[in-house]
């Protein structure tokens, strides 16, 4: 297999794997590669059991396709996020449950639990709604991003990013877990929140202690 199958083939993987685990459903996903003069992005409204690596769609800088499906309906917010954020390799976009149950009610997700640091600071945003698909999705998901790896889309998803593909897959379940977790604090009632710099304080020890992308912030 050569090495451009083989990414093909790992977007591919990733699709069906994040079905599997259960932090998206159906098609809803969408996942991207950063790739030479651009990415390499799923196509639209595909089961990901039938895609073959030449199904997943190479799209540059300009926005120009090559491939034979369209390229996912939110191509645009994957474009920006790789051009705006030199060290993101990869992007998970999915619809998990927790996530997505947040999201609908407008909420970040607070520093209820030490490990909201994983995506790189003392929160976890959510974007404002704009219709998917569209620029202005891209540039609330591009803003709710700065400084952070993953956010909240308001009615919609969740998105995460990684220097791998790898480790994008890693916080997108790490961000649905820490959904979950605040969802089950609301059930109680308002949970206590870490401070800012308690949470500066773990993002310098996860750093020395090697956690996967902890530097990448
Ligand atoms: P695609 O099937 O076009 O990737 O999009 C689904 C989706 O989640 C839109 O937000």
């Amino acid at each position: 297999m050569s090495a451009d199958t083989e990414i093909r083939q790992s977007i591919i993987d990733a699709c069906i794997e994040m079905n599997r685990v259960g932090i998206n459903q159906g098609t809803s996903g969408n996942i991207s590669v950063r790739h030479g003069e651009g990415m390499l992005i799923t196509p639209t409204s595909t089961p990901y059991a039938t895609l073959k690596p030449q199904d997943i769609v190479f799209m540059n800088w300009a926005g120009d396709v090559e491939g034979r499906l369209d390229a996912s309906s939110e191509w645009r917010f994957h474009l920006d996020i790789l051009k705006a954020r030199p060290e993101v390799n990869a992007i998970v976009h999915a619809h998990p449950n927790y996530c997505t149950t947040i999201a609908i009610m407008g909420r970040k997700i607070p520093a209820i639990h030490y490990m909201i640091a994983i995506a790189g600071g003392s929160d976890i945003r959510c974007a404002p709604y704009a219709t998917f698909g569209t620029a202005e999705l891209s540039v609330n998901a591009v803003a709710a991003l700065e400084g952070r790896k993953a956010c909240l889309l308001e009615h919609h998803g969740m998105i995460a990013v990684g220097t791998s593909l790898d480790n994008a897959m890693w916080l997108a379940v790490e961000v649905e877990t820490l959904a979950r977790q605040y969802h089950g604090c609301l059930q109680i009632g308002e949970p206590p929140v870490l401070s800012d710099e308690e949470i500066e304080n773990v993002i310098g020890r996860m750093a020395s202690y090697g956690h996967r992308d902890a530097d990448a912030a």
